[in-house]
Parts: structure tokens; C-alpha cells; sequence
């Protein structure tokens, strides 16, 4: 396939899909059009009314990311870019790209934070193991009155979260923090919540290639059995001094051995959530003192 300056978007959308069917792309029109409308920046509406536009200077960019794209690299990798329940987060090679899954975790907290009635009420947040911020920057986006405190051991992750903390205008409230969990950080927070690394070393290398040539490994690597940073979580949970309501995203089939950890800290029955494929994903639990 060779894109060229005179050609129409519609003309490039034709020749990158047969070329992604070519070579065994599992969604090549998806992927094309999601390519053409992202280099392009204009929505599906835009691109169906406009095919005959002519790609001009972007055929380089464009032909750049069909290159990517060939790899087995994610289009939001190649964009630059995920959109999370409504906001536009940039991502980079040292975040995980985010997944749809991960708004059950800020579904779960906010039904939490409206049944205490915590909407109007200056909270205090903290998210461990932040990437590039969606759960921080989307619960103070939702949340204006709270503030909040993420935490990554990756500084170029906690670069990245505050970058979008700037993009969203929530950096103002929110403290970006290179450390483990919640390590050096002695503030008592309402709302806790993490979607920490939880797949089992061994089953690393067994993932897809678009999760294990481009997510980083310390976003993915839970230790031997998967569950290493919630046994981490639940050491530091120990050391509260206020009770805290705890939100947790976990992998498919981890909800038992999860809950388990903390089972003599709660109050009350932990509250589970399901992601869109109907698997339990997520817990909130309430931390007594
Ligand atoms: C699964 S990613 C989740 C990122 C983001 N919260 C999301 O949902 O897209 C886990 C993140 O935790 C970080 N991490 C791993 N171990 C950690 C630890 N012990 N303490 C803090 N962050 C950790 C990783 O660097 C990575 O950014």
C-alpha cells in the first residue's frame, strides 16, 4: 500500500483497510477508520461526510501509523491517546493504556460516595498505582469539592498522570507521588482506590502481543500468584488510623482470594461490581477503626 498526498481520506480509509485485511488484523475496518479519523482529528460523522477531503501533508503521519499498527501495536498507542468514562487522557510507553473495564471502579465509588452523601464534601482520595491518572483525574473531575494524592513507583507514570491532571484542570488538587503504595504518605483519606498490577508473573509472557510487547511490565507483573500489591495495600491498610472505604479492581476469578486479604478489616459485606463482559472486577470494602 502506498498513501500519497493527493489522496482522498475515503481513497486511504479503502487501501488501509484492505491493507490491515491483508495482513490478518482481527478488526481491520475498525482499526482503519479509527486510524484515519485519529490522524485526521474528526469523528466517524466527519469522515463519512468528508471522503473526498485530500490527505495533503498527513499522509506522512497516517502512513507512520499504519506502519505501527502493522506491529500489533494498539491504536490508542499509536494515537497517543484513550478516551475513559468521557474525558480524553494522553498516554505514554511507561503507562498502561487504559481499559474500558476500569470505569466499574469509578462507577462502584461514586455510587459509594453519593450513598454518604460525600458529593458536596471536601474528600480526601488516594490512588494507588495511578499510570496515567484516569481514576485520580476522573474522581476529582466528578468530585470538585475533593482532593487527592496518586501514587505510582514509576515517576515517568506519575509525569504522565499529572499531565493530564493539567489537561483536565484538577492538577490543583491533586499530588502526584513517586513511591510503593502509600509509602512516606501519613494522610487519612475517605476513598482509596487502585487498579493495581494483578497478573501472575508466570502468565506474562502468555498474553497478547498488543498487551505484552507495549503495556509496561510493572503494570501488568502481580508476582507469583497475582496478588503481591494487594497484600501490599492490605499492610498498609493495617496502619490507618481513620476508617477508609477501599475500591479495588482485580483480574477475572480473583475476587475471593482478594476480599480474603482484608477480610478482618471490614464493617460491613464487601459490595462487588461486574465489567462489561459480566466477570466480578471489582470490590469496595469498608475499613473499620
Ligand atoms: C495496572 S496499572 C494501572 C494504571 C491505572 N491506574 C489504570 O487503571 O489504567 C498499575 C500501575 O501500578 C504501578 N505500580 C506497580 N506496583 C506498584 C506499587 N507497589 N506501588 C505503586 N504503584 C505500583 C505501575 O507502575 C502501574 O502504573
Amino acid at each position: 500500500m502506498r498513501l500519497t498526498a493527493g489522496m482522498t481520506a475515503g481513497d486511504a480509509l479503502a487501501a488501509i483497510t484492505a491493507e490491515f485485511r491483508l495482513a490478518g488484523l482481527p478488526t481491520p475496518d475498525l482499526d482503519a477508520r479509527f486510524l484515519v479519523q485519529g490522524v485526521l482529528g474528526i469523528d466517524a460523522a466527519a469522515l463519512f461526510v468528508d471522503r473526498a477531503r485530500i490527505l495533503g501533508t498527513v499522509w506522512m503521519p497516517l502512513n507512520d501509523a499504519v506502519a505501527r499498527r502493522l506491529t500489533s501495536e494498539p491504536i490508542s498507542r499509536v494515537l497517543g491517546w484513550r478516551d475513559f468514562y468521557g474525558r480524553r487522557f494522553a498516554i505514554s510507553p511507561a503507562v498502561l493504556d487504559p481499559r474500558a473495564d476500569t470505569e466499574t471502579v469509578i462507577e462502584l465509588a461514586l455510587a459509594i460516595v453519593d450513598e454518604k452523601g460525600w458529593r458536596e464534601r471536601p474528600i480526601r482520595i488516594a490512588d494507588i498505582g495511578t499510570g496515567s491518572g484516569i481514576l485520580a483525574c476522573t474522581l476529582l473531575a466528578e468530585l470538585p469539592q475533593a482532593s487527592a494524592v496518586a501514587t505510582d513507583i514509576s515517576a515517568a507514570a506519575v509525569d504522565v498522570a499529572m499531565a493530564n491532571a493539567r489537561a483536565l484542570g484538577v492538577e490543583a488538587r491533586l499530588n502526584g507521588i513517586v513511591t510503593r503504595g502509600l509509602a512516606g504518605i501519613s494522610d487519612a483519606f475517605d476513598l482509596i482506590v487502585s487498579n493495581p498490577p494483578y497478573i501472575p508473573t508466570a502468565e506474562l509472557d502468555h498474553l497478547d502481543v498488543d498487551v505484552r510487547n507495549f503495556d509496561p511490565a510493572m503494570a501488568l507483573d502481580g508476582g507469583p500468584d497475582g496478588l503481591l500489591i494487594y497484600r501490599e495495600i492490605g499492610c498498609e491498610i493495617k496502619e490507618l488510623q481513620s476508617p477508609t472505604v477501599l475500591v479495588l479492581e482485580f483480574g477475572v476469578g480473583q475476587a475471593d482470594a482478594v476480599t480474603a486479604l482484608f477480610a478482618h478489616e471490614v464493617t460491613v459485606p464487601p459490595r462487588f461490581a461486574s465489567d462489561l463482559g459480566g466477570h466480578t472486577r471489582c470490590v469496595a470494602l469498608e475499613i473499620h477503626r
